[in-house]
């Protein structure tokens, strides 16, 4: 600690597969955008970051090439996820005129050490001084004002694109986890598989997201939705209908009783009592809160939340 300490903050990195977001003391949120890099395929150089790469996906050149550096919540592409941390860290340097001291970074609670070194190595390659990682369920949980403190346990399920967490949170840990590699984004590939198999078409992910999106449900919803692919209509919720998108889904609710199985008896009743706290973006598709109520049996959608 110094004199200069003002001209530091400290940050925390939510380092998604499919979206970063960072916070900064006092500021909030101030970053939000794709977990995607491009590159110039010759000089190596970082051509653009976040949204702009966005834009560049499915669209390039061959002199360019845009990564995602996460796959499954974990770091896969271990110079591209460093780039990325430094480009956003250069961003928001830049903004605020601030230091980067001490990073918070959000990791699946399933992941291993080596994954775990990997996130942190590339925190501090990325300029970060101290860095201290946290489970994400946890950090929902803390996001959520629960009292993580307390001798209660709070469910949290985080479905993002490549993680599911899955925890029962009491006396800050975690008491009972579950992680699977399983989210929005096999949910998105199941889509793409069942416009290949069942009606012949090559669709890009893009636009298998925004099926997704549209009309894809975790049960049958009561009126039909339609979206239109290339010039054909189809009707949905025939995705989960036709079975294109019930085994990731399918697995993401066997995760969530596999560990509500596993929760001790003292701490069962306050999950039974207070229901699940759903998060991540992967849990926005439809119907999914009133699915897991019915095949959980914590009866019904008013116990579960969605943020
Ligand atoms: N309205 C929506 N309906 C269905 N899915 C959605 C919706 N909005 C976002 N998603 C999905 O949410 C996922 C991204 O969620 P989120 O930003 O929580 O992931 P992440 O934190 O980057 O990933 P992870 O935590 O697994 O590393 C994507 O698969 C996206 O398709
Ligand atoms: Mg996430």
């Amino acid at each position: 600690m110094g004199v200069f300490d003002f001209l530091y903050q400290d940050i925390a990195i939510d380092l998604g597969t499919v979206n970063t977001l960072v916070y900064v003391r006092g500021r909030g949120i101030v970053l939000n955008q794709p977990s995607i890099i491009a590159f110039n395929r010759t000089t190596g150089a970082v051509v653009a970051i976040g949204s702009s790469a966005e834009r560049m996906f499915e669209k390039t050149h061959s002199n360019i090439s845009v990564v995602k550096p996460l796959a499954d919540g974990v770091i896969a592409d271990y110079e591209a996820a460093e780039a990325l941390i430094r480009g956003f860290m250069r961003e928001i340097q830049k903004k605020f005129s601030i230091g980067i001291r001490r990073m918070v970074v959000g990791i699946p609670s399933g992941i291993t050490e080596v994954e775990k070194r990997a996130v942190r190595d590339s925190a501090e390659h990325a300029g970060a001084r101290e860095v201290y990682l946290v489970s994400e369920p946890m950090a929902a949980a803390i996001g959520l004002e629960l009292d993580i403190d307390a001798p209660f346990g709070n469910m949290i399920v985080d479905i993002g694109g490549g993680t599911s967490d899955i925890a029962v949170i009491s006396l800050s840990g975690v008491a009972t986890g579950e992680s699977i590699r399983v989210a929005g984004n096999e949910i998105t590939n199941a889509i793409l598989e069942h416009f290949r198999r069942v009606y012949n078409l090559a669709i890009g992910e893009k636009t298998a997201e925004e099926i997704k999106k549209k009309i894809g449900s975790a049960a049958e919803l009561e009126e039909e939705l339609i979206v239109t692919v290339k010039g054909r209509n189809l009707v949905t919720s025939l995705p989960e209908r036709r079975d294109a998108i019930s085994e990731p889904i399918n697995q993401i609710i066997n995760a969530i009783k596999r560990c509500l199985e596993k929760v001790p008896p003292e701490l069962s009743a306050d999950v039974l009592d207070r229901g699940i706290m759903l998060t991540g973006g992967g849990a926005l598709i439809k119907e999914l809160d009133k699915r897991i109520g019915k095949e959980t049996k914590l009866s019904g959608s008013e116990k579960l939340w969605k943020i």
